[in-house]
């Protein structure tokens, strides 16, 4: 049996003065519908870390490197990649933890289809990078190393990229885009939300 994914989900429902019955009944099996789902996505990160772990030998060092490849390939790093890696390993739980929340480069959160990095290297930290990243934490309603609800941006920063001219900079998709202030920041959102508007009528 899968023990991270097929545990039952046992909920008490509140009970409604109308309720005949069919309320309940609907909601146990929606919950039984998502626990489902969890679990065919659980089972798919365990299978493709395990392919990856193939690859290294049962080494504490490995865990970096194991780390980085687990998360090139699935973007971040979910709950169940973690524990898989410990298991191989052979270290405890928290210690993957501890390294993936101590290093910048890993993620917790699944990517967005668009990412932000704003950068707060010497020169942008100086022309106001802080502001910049207070903007887009406003505006996308997350903090950095998090990704929207509806998986559209997920925001971080970077050190320098080598354009300290066009300071402050923010990456959009890995492009960086120079002098962007706050005022910038709703721009480059109103571009994609217009960029979006243009391909849905197109699919129309
Ligand atoms: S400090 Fe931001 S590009 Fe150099």
């Amino acid at each position: 049996m899968d023990t991270l994914g097929s545990r039952a989900v046992f909920v008490k429902l509140p009970q409604r003065p109308a309720d005949n019955g069919l309320h309940r009944y609907a909601h146990y099996h929606i919950i039984q519908l998502a626990a489902m789902v969890m679990t065919e996505e659980q089972a798919k990160v365990k299978q493709q870390t395990k392919r990856i772990l193939n690859r290294f030998g049962r080494k504490r060092g490995n865990l970096i490197p194991v780390l980085q490849k687990v998360q090139g390939k699935l973007g971040y790093l979910p709950r169940e990649a973690m524990l898989e890696i410990a298991e191989f390993l052979d270290i405890p739980e928290i210690d993957v933890y501890s390294v993936v929340t101590f290093y910048n480069q890993f993620r917790l959160n699944p990517p967005g289809r668009h990412s932000i990095r704003v950068c707060l290297g010497t020169a942008c930290h100086m022309k106001g990078g802080y502001i910049t990243l207070d903007a887009w934490k406003r505006r996308l309603e997350i903090d950095r190393g998090q990704t929207t609800p509806d998986r559209e941006f997920d925001l971080d920063t970077v050190a320098c990229v080598g354009c300290c001219v066009m300071a402050p900079v923010t990456v959009v998709d890995n492009k960086p885009q120079g002098k962007v202030e706050p005022t910038k920041v709703d721009g480059i959102l109103l571009s994609f939300k217009l960029e979006k508007e243009r391909q849905g009528e197109e699919s129309r």
